[in-house]
């Protein structure tokens, strides 16, 4: 019979790994907490349509990537952008004092074709400030993802932004740029033309001398911009400016949903492979209304935490604290010792007990390998009811006491004179 295994492109978190991603929790609850940003949670799975809406049919994501299953037309949550607006709506946030600001960290699932740092279940920890179209609150949440990447110490960053502006200025932008390109199309690749109707834009990333010669004069979105859209993109350069964050400015950024206007932004990591994007986002000032909400502009990032954890330096990680280990050599006397454990955790000490029949001599070697302060053995031969031998593993003495002395012991962190 086979045995099961975790199915392609998920992965265990074990206890090891857990201790590592905790640090990102925490530093992220500290970093967002102290900006304003309240955590929340919504579903793993939600309406199908949210995301057709809220993303878009064309993209990648809802044509390709989604889990849905037909009871009740679900789809498990490949983003939470979409589902946070939702929230938002349906728990009237308009009505609180505006911007909105909220956190998350969940898992989210995707079916791509799974490498190094591309699972289909993979978590995310984000941002998103819902409720004002000011140009301070794009640079506020760069500059939270600025920090939260430098805290958990992800090397070889580099941060890239653009405007994509309003839909009506991007759909006048692609008429011009396929124009420009159906009057050079005998100077592009053939896969190129083919692409021209769908997705102009993707000339761009070719890497064909004809085509890249073309492109090097084509019209730029950037330069499209309307004349309030340019003035929210350089107020938000102002800002980061201001606070000395270093960016590049890539007329050609492209993120993979729909829903976004205005700023859009990416950190990538030279520490990562081919899948080399840490975290992204941007403007989404037209999503709230579009499933739905009054019209709402709202601003947000996403980031890996596995991208994170992979980028990210060596984050110390404690071990727990063993001040007690408790071994009853005599089985008779297991009931004492798990009482005598709870009682020590209940007095603030980390406290275990032996559970794999070691020997005296097994249980001091292993007491030793999880570093544990102190040693109760209950049990050993001669030893009388209602009495253990406590030994100070740092001291390397022992003393037999009575079981009340134990904690008190602990606790003082010495043996009885
Ligand atoms: P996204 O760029 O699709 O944006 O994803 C954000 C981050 O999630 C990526 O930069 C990457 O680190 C991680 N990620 C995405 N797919 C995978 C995968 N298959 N395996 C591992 N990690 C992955 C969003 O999801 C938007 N909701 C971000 C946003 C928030 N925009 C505005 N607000």
């Amino acid at each position: 019979m086979s045995r099961p295994q975790a199915p392609r492109g998920t992965f265990d978190v074990l206890p090891e790994q857990a201790a590592r991603r905790a640090v990102v929790e925490e530093t992220a609850t500290r970093i967002l907490g102290d900006a304003g940003y309240g955590r929340i949670e919504t579903p793993t799975f939600e309406a199908t349509d949210l995301f057709a809406r809220g993303v878009g049919e064309a993209t990648d994501i809802v044509q390709k990537e989604m889990y849905s299953f037909d009871d009740g037309a679900l789809t498990l949550r490949p983003e939470g952008t979409a589902p946070i607006c939702r929230a938002y709506v349906e728990h009237g946030m308009h009505k609180l004092a505006q911007p909105v600001r909220l956190w998350y960290l969940g898992s989210y699932y995707r079916h791509e074709a799974p490498q190094a740092g591309r699972h289909r279940q993979f978590w995310q920890v984000g941002a998103e400030a819902i409720g004002s179209a000011d140009p301070a609150l794009d640079a506020e949440v760069v500059l939270l993802l600025a920090d939260l990447l430098d805290a958990l110490a992800v090397g070889g960053l580099r941060l890239r932004i653009s405007s994509l502006g309003s839909p009506e200025a991007r759909a006048a932008y692609r008429e011009r740029l396929t124009a420009y390109l159906r009057d050079h199309e005998s100077e592009l690749s053939p896969e190129v033309v083919s692409r021209i109707d769908h997705n102009p834009l993707r000339a761009f990333d070719s890497a064909h001398e004809g085509t890249r010669r073309v492109m090097a004069g084509a019209p730029r979105l950037l330069d499209a911009l309307d004349a309030e859209d340019a003035d929210h993109f350089a107020e938000v350069r102002a800002i980061l400016d201001a606070a000395g964050l270093p960016y590049e400015i890539d007329p050609t950024l492209v993120r993979g949903l729909d829903y976004y206007t205005r700023t859009v932004f990416e950190f990538t990591s030279e520490a990562l492979g081919a899948q080399s994007g840490v975290g992204g986002g941007g403007r989404y000032d037209r999503l709230v209304e579009l499933i739905g909400g009054p019209a709402t502009p709202g601003v947000g990032w996403a980031a890996g935490v596995e991208r994170i954890l992979l980028a990210g330096g060596e984050t110390p990680v404690s071990e727990p604290v063993v001040d007690l280990y408790v071994a009853p050599i005599d089985p008779a006397r297991r009931a004492e010792a798990v009482v005598l454990a709870t009682e020590a955790r209940r007095a603030g000490l980390g406290a275990q007990v032996e559970a794999a029949g070691r020997s005296t001599k097994g249980v001091a070697k292993h007491a030793d390998r999880i570093g544990a302060r102190f040693l109760a053995v209950l049990g050993e031969e001669g030893d009388a009811a209602g009495r253990a031998t406590l030994r100070d593993m740092e001291a390397g003495e022992q003393r037999e006491v009575g079981r009340d002395e134990v904690i008190p012991c602990a606790l003082r962190g010495e043996l009885p004179a």
